[in-house]
This record gives structure tokens, sequence and C-alpha cells, in this order.
């Protein structure tokens, strides 16, 4: 490291929200502050907003004990996001020389960056970039996502969080189907995000215990989807059962490679990774529903809620979210670059992890998907070793802090008006 001085830290959200995201930032301003760092900037929307010269000085928002927790409790980007892809350095070398020029202006010495897989590609890139043209910034990444599809981590930060919610709200709405006889019976189908990732839809599983049975149906991403297969299952559940409760991950497709939700209506946004908007996956299955069986149908998309339920986060979720945090910042701080923070899980019972750090290069733009063999063998289902994995990670909860009986969240002051 050619300076001895410390100097400043910046760090930047990136991707879709979590509601434990904010826990990651308060680890890395927390652990930058100790480690005597002078300044610890946000980047505000990202590595977007960066290259337009928006950015916030931490110190001058996180002013006390109180508003670090409020912060951990923030659901949601406290800093704003971005989807943003960085250029080819070989396609386009200015945008990486106006981003280092605001770098060094700022006298960066570390760059974190809390995201998912996309947002690792920006880690790799800056540090790739770094490394060719001798910057002495180190870039580390953070990792971040309900999808949980991060290769070479246990799990990520925010998954725990929205499994939890997932599990609850899909046992409160089997529950709300017992309680009306409907004439025909009555299909209620969950529609769960993840892409093509089945980790969130299989947590629906968690519902199941002693006092309510389940999903009767799950249907994950990874495998193809039988729309016909699919209304037989539903005409034998209802033969047996008045109101069958069906999750489906908003990622399905057909074997043609169309995505269910294509079929219904849908909106016809794609953003710049090339993902197109997923949404009326739920929707669509009820209407076929409905018109071949003929039943009272529900179409429940958790969307959005899944992701921003600061009420119903998980104490293990917002503490490693923390941890992982200062360990990107500590990783940075010991000079390393180009590395991503991940989770080892030690043991299930008592559940232990620890932080390890890899190579960016080995997970940015990669998708870890639920394995075959944690799927029933007749695809409908998830299987106990699947739950066994994911139990630990929602247990212990963290209350928000109320006033007038809603959760309180710290802000940027003039967020909106600062876009
Ligand atoms: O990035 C994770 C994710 O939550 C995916 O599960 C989902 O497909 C996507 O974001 C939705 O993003 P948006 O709310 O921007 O449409």
């Amino acid at each position: 490291m050619a300076n001895t001085k410390k100097r400043n830290v910046i760090v930047g959200q990136s991707g879709g929200p979590t509601a434990a995201i904010n826990s990651s930032l308060a680890g890395v301003y927390r652990t930058a502050i100790e480690r005597g760092y002078n300044k610890v900037y946000g980047m505000l929307h990202g590595i977007q907003g960066l290259m337009e010269g928006r950015y916030v000085d931490l110190s001058e928002h996180i002013k006390t004990g109180l508003d670090e927790e409020l912060l951990k409790r923030t659901p949601a980007a406290y800093l704003g996001s971005c989807r943003y892809k960085l250029p080819e350095i070989h396609e386009n070398r200015e945008v990486y020389e106006k981003i280092f020029e605001i770098l060094d202006e700022l006298e960066i010495d570390c760059f974190i960056y809390i995201g998912g897989n996309d947002s690792m590609d920006t880690i790799k890139k800056l540090s790739d970039y770094g490394l060719v043209f001798g910057s002495d910034i180190r870039f580390v990444g953070c990792p971040k996502t309900i999808d949980n599809d991060l290769a070479l981590t246990d799990h990520t930060p925010g998954f725990g969080s929205a499994a939890k919610y997932i599990g609850t709200s899909v046992k409160e709405v089997i529950r709300d189907g017992w309680s009306l006889e409907t004439e025909h019976g009555q299909v209620i189908i969950i529609e769960i995000m993840g892409r093509n990732a089945g980790w969130l839809t299989g947590a629906s599983i968690l519902s199941k215990g002693e006092d309510c049975d389940g999903p009767d149906a799950i249907y994950l991403p990874e495998l193809t989807f039988d729309i016909d297969k699919f209304l037989d299952n539903v005409r034998r559940l209802l033969s047996k059962k008045a109101s069958v409760v069906i999750c489906v991950s908003e990622g399905i497709k057909t074997a043609d490679g169309k995505y269910v939700s294509e079929s219904g209506e849908t909106s016809a946004y794609t953003d710049a990774f090339g993902h197109k908007q997923l949404a009326g996956t739920a929707a669509f299955l009820a209407r076929r529903v409905s018109e071949e069986i003929g039943c009272k149908t529900r179409a429940i998309e958790f969307s959005t809620l899944q992701r921003a339920a600061g009420h119903m986060v998980s104490r293990i979720d917002i503490l490693e979210a923390y941890e992982v945090g200062g360990a990107a910042m500590k990783a940075a701080d010991e000079g390393l670059s180009g590395m991503m923070v991940v989770i080892v899980r030690l043991s299930d019972d008592p559940y232990q992890a620890t932080t390890e750090v890899k190579d960016v290069h080995k997970i940015a733009n990669d998708e870890r998907l639920v394995p075959r063999e944690w799927i029933t063998e007749d695809g409908t289902s998830v299987t106990e070793e699947f739950a066994s994995y994911v139990r630990p990670l929602i247990q212990g909860d963290v209350q928000p802090i109320m006033v007038n009986g809603i959760p309180r969240h710290l802000y940027v002051p003039g967020f909106q008006e600062l876009l």
C-alpha cells in the first residue's frame, strides 16, 4: 500500500434491495470508523449515481448510536440502489477514467459494493482496471440478495429475512383459506421472487409445522414447468381438500424456454442486465385454473413486500449482514482487492457460521441454483434437507423501533430531491 495514513472509504448499494442491506452498510461504516478512516462516503444510487457526482458523507447522516440502530432496522437501500452494468474495459475506457478520477478526488482507499451477482461484476471490472492501471484503491464486494443465488457462499444476507416473511405469510394465507367454505373449493396461487433460483419459493415450506400442512405444491424455476401437469395436480388436490395453496416462482418456464409470466399480462420492461421484469405468473395460472376447473381462485404476488418487510426480519440475518459488511471493510483495509466476502456454515445445530473472502471473478455473473436432490422427485415440493438448510437462517427477531404505532426508519434528508 502506497499511503501510510488512512484516507477515505466509499460504499454503495446495488441491485434489488433487501430488509438487511442497511445492516451491512452499518457494518461497513462502523468498521471503517474503528479502523481509523477519515471519511466514509456513500454513493447515492450506486456506481451510476457516483458517476454523476452523487454521494454523501455518511458521518453527517449517522451521528448517534440510535441512528446506527435505526439504519440496521431500515429496509430497502438507504443510499438508493441501481442496476447498472459497466461496459467492458476495452469497450469504453472513458467510463473507468471518469470513475477513477472521482475516486481520486475523494481520496478513496477502499471501495465497498453491497450487491448480488450482477453487482459483483462491477467489483470485478473496477478491480481489474485498478490492477492494470496501477491504482492503490481496494475494491471489495459485500454479498446481498434475497435470491440467495450467489456462488461460493453458503447463503446471502437478505435471504433469511425474506424467507422468514415468506414462511410466515404463506402460513397465514393457508390459515385464511381454511376459514370459508367455497362451492367447488378454492385455489390460491402465491408468486414468489427469485428469478431463476428457487431458494425463496422453496422457503414457503417453512410454513409447515405441527399446526399447518404447508403449501400443497411448490414449483421452482430449476425444473421445466408443464401447465397440463400442473392443472392435473390442481384437480387431484381439489378432490381431496377444499382450499389448495400453491407456491410458484416468478421465474418458472415452460419447455420452450418462455417464462410463464410472458403468457399473461406482463411488463415489457427489461433492465440494464437484460433481465425481463417478471410478474403476473400467479395471475395467469389462477385464470387458467378458473377457466379449466371452474373454482374460485386467488392470485397473490408477494412482490416488493417480501424484500421490504422490515417488521419480519430474521435476527440471524441482520447480525450476519452487519458482520459481512464489517468483514468486507476489514478485507479492504488489510489490502485485499477483487474479492467478495462469503459466509461459511460451520454447523446447523447449533447454527454457527464464519466469514472468508473469495475471488470475485469466480462469483460475478454466476447463479447458484437449488440442487436437484433438494427438490422432491415429482418436482412439486422441496425436501427436508432443503428445509433444514433454510431453517437456521430465519431464527430470532429484531423488533422495529416503533413511533406512533409504525416502524421508524433512517433516511437521507432530501433524498428524492437529490435525484
Ligand atoms: O434482485 C432480486 C430481485 O428481488 C429478484 O428476485 C426479482 O426478480 C427482482 O429483484 C425484481 O426487481 P424489481 O423490483 O426491480 O422488478
